[in-house]
Parts: C-alpha cells; sequence; structure tokens
C-alpha cells in the first residue's frame, strides 16, 4: 500500500495548492540544471533560506512587470514560479532544500525566449541579487552556474 501511495506520489503534478496544475513530471534534483555549491559559503552569502526567499520573490515580481520580459511571464503562474525557482536556487546554494520543478528545457519550452531576453533577466537577477546585499563576487559565482542552462532556455 505505502509504495502504491510513493510511486502515485511521484507522479503527482507537483502543484500545491494555490497553483495551476501542470502535467505529470518525476521530481528530481537533477532537473535544477546545476550541481550545488559545496559547503555553507553561498547560502551564507545569500542570507539563508529567508534571503533566498526574498531575492526569488522580488526576481519574480521585477520579471513579470518588467517592460522588456514582463510580456513572456504574463498569463503564467507566478505562485509556481516563486516555489520552484525558490527551490532550484535553495538547491544550487546548498542552502538545504530540494528541487521538485520541471527541467529546465521542458519548463521553456515553446516560450520563444530569445538571447536578449536571457541577457535582461540577468540583469533583473543582479538587481534583485543587489537589493538583498549579496557581494559581487557571489553573484558572480551564482551566476557561473546558471549560465550554462542558457542552452536549454533559449529557443533555438
Ligand atoms: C538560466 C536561466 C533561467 C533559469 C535558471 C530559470 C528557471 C526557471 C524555473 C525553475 C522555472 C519553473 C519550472 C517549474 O515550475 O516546473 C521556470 C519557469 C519559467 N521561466 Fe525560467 N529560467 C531561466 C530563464 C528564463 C528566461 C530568460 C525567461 C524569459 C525571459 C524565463 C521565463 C520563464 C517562464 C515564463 C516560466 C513559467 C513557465 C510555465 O509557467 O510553464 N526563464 N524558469
Amino acid at each position: 500500500m505505502s509504495i502504491i501511495l510513493s510511486l502515485l506520489l511521484l507522479q503527482a503534478p507537483h502543484a500545491l495548492p494555490g497553483e495551476t496544475a501542470v502535467d505529470p513530471y518525476v521530481a528530481d534534483n537533477r532537473h535544477a540544471g546545476a550541481a550545488p555549491f559545496e559547503g555553507d559559503g553561498m547560502a551564507l552569502a545569500f542570507g539563508g533560506q529567508d534571503g533566498i526567499r526574498r531575492i526569488v520573490d522580488r526576481f519574480v515580481t521585477i520579471n513579470f512587470a518588467d517592460p522588456v520580459i514582463g510580456e513572456i511571464f504574463a498569463n503564467h503562474d507566478q505562485v509556481r514560479l516563486k516555489r520552484t525557482l525558490f527551490e532550484q536556487f535553495c538547491f544550487i546554494l546548498n542552502a538545504g532544500c530540494n528541487y521538485t520543478g520541471r527541467d529546465m528545457a521542458s519548463a521553456h519550452k515553446d516560450l520563444g525566449v530569445q538571447k536578449a531576453d536571457m541577457n535582461r533577466l540577468v540583469e533583473t537577477l543582479q538587481r534583485a541579487m543587489g537589493e538583498e546585499g549579496v557581494s559581487f563576487q557571489a553573484q558572480n559565482r551564482f551566476l557561473s552556474k546558471l549560465a550554462p542552462m542558457r542552452r536549454d532556455v533559449i529557443e533555438k
């Protein structure tokens, strides 16, 4: 019985209350797109889970309101994005989370993201990290973890 329950949970759409349902997928930390940093240095540089939460909330809010890339985010689930992006950042920063969202290629399929959109998103992330007082060195280390994901996000 518990095996069946576990299998059902693994197959669940991973949408929490308040989120729009998504097609079922199996959660896996590898979907985060990068291996986590070692040690707790980066987690501390981002203010732990509380700091990461504030940065992600601000980052998502900025992106939805952005005059350049806001259109790409319009009509997408902001509640889910704040949760899954938090999990992804927290996992990569080794701040004690698992990532339960979709892999980067599936999440960005058919969004039509271009290189310029990606560059703009880096700017909005720099803004959110800067507002939270993350050092430039830690910002750049984190951005280098995200950089290789471009190939799964940008539409060819
Ligand atoms: C390395 C860069 C990026 C990372 C790490 C990233 C990360 C993520 C994550 C974790 C999700 C949520 C997946 C889920 O909930 O299952 C997501 C969804 C999304 N991302 Fe990104 N993203 C990146 C670049 C971009 C860019 C450049 C844009 C557009 C300018 C963008 C627009 C979106 C949108 C609209 C969604 C929601 C998709 C949906 O509702 O189905 N992302 N992204």
